[in-house]
């Protein structure tokens, strides 16, 4: 129930509105968003290297709505990819498609990127395509494949969510492809047309689905993580559910995954405890750093998806 309503005011341009204009807000959304700024972003991957965790830059923005902001947020995107490159920090970039025109016009959205994915394998980096709403699933799946087996561009992974029912299928023919998946609940409002809308079906799926990919993993001769800490191996686990956790974890060391040829993945500012014990036990990590000055959105999806949080905010703006 609140997390529908916060989903709801996720997509709210008049909340947004409303919310942005509170100090207060940015002060609780800066426990998850780096910063306003790129180098702020930067500054926040030197630390997490420092601690062994490598990352994934995202410039915030999604659902644009003009030609011209498409525009603009590719080359934001090109500019992060150069900023990683100049100053060294082991990390890879996020994207929405959304963000650079797929609402738009489909062929714009190839374009752009088309022109981000070239940039980055220039550069060596590789450029993790995000998971919208289940509207988006097709489209966003067919610009991966369409990247990767008519352009020849491999250096990019996509999203899966395990709640959608469509998923396994998706999974089955990556895997066959020897894609790189990052596997994550979902974080959208779906349908019971669509997506499991218990949790317990959810959490079981997660583990049915992490299960396949790690089992394409050792089927693709376990390719691992790069010393740059820049291409991920093949399977990403993102969760933050130590059940989650444990269980990618044992099946891996079942079928004899080496821990360098699977990935977990989480959040900026959610779970460090988890996030320090994973490298402590010599697993691949990377870390999810978002930027920007579009925050709200991405903000109210981490308040959606832990009510505790809510009450976190609002502590925040009693103590204004
Ligand atoms: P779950 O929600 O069950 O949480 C398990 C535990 O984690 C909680 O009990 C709490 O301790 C902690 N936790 C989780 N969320 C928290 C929060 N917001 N604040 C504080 N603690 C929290 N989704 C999507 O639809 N498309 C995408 O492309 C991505 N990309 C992505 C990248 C990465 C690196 C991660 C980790 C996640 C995503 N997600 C995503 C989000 C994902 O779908 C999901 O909504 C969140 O990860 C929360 O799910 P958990 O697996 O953590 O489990």
């Amino acid at each position: 129930m609140l997390r529908s309503l916060f989903i709801y005011l996720s997509k709210a341009g008049w909340a947004r509105s409303i919310v942005t204009r509170w100090s207060v807000a940015w002060r609780a959304a800066s426990r998850f968003v780096a910063g306003e700024k790129l180098s702020d972003a930067i500054d926040a991957i030197r630390t997490l290297n420092l601690k062994g965790i490598d990352a994934t830059l995202d410039h915030l923005g999604e659902n644009t709505t003009t030609v011209e902001g498409a525009n603009r947020a590719t080359e934001d995107i090109l500019e992060a990819i150069q900023a990683v490159y100049e100053s060294g920090v082991r990390a890879n970039v996020s994207i929405k498609l959304t963000q650079i025109g797929l609402k738009l016009d489909r062929e714009l959205c190839s374009q752009n990127l088309k022109r981000i994915l070239s940039r980055a394998r220039e550069l060596n980096n590789f450029v993790r395509i995000d998971m919208e709403d289940s509207p988006l699933v097709e489209d966003t799946l067919e610009l991966f494949y369409t990247m990767r087996d008519r352009e020849g561009i491999t250096n990019t992974g996509v999203v899966i969510q395990a709640y959608l029912y469509r998923s396994e299928k998706d999974i089955l023919k990556i895997v066959r492809a020897r894609g790189r998946v990052r596997l994550c609940k979902g974080a959208y409002k779906e349908p019971a047309e669509v997506a499991y809308p218990k949790k317990n079906d959810v959490d079981n799926n997660y583990d049915h689905l992490a299960d396949m990919l790690l089992d394409g993993a050792v089927a693709a001769g376990a390719p691992g993580l790069s010393s740059d800490g820049k291409i991920p191996p093949l399977p990403g686990i993102a969760s933050h559910d130590p059940a989650r956790l444990a269980h990618a974890k044992a099946y891996a060391q079942q079928i004899k995954l080496p821990r360098q040829a699977l990935e977990f993945q989480m959040l900026y500012g959610i779970r460090r405890d988890l996030q320090n014990q994973l490298v402590k036990e010599g697993y691949p990590v990377r870390v999810y750093v978002p930027y920007g000055t579009e925050w709200y959105p991405y903000f109210v999806r981490r308040l959606a998806e832990r009510p505790a949080n809510l009450w976190f905010f609002l502590s925040n703006f009693f103590r204004k």
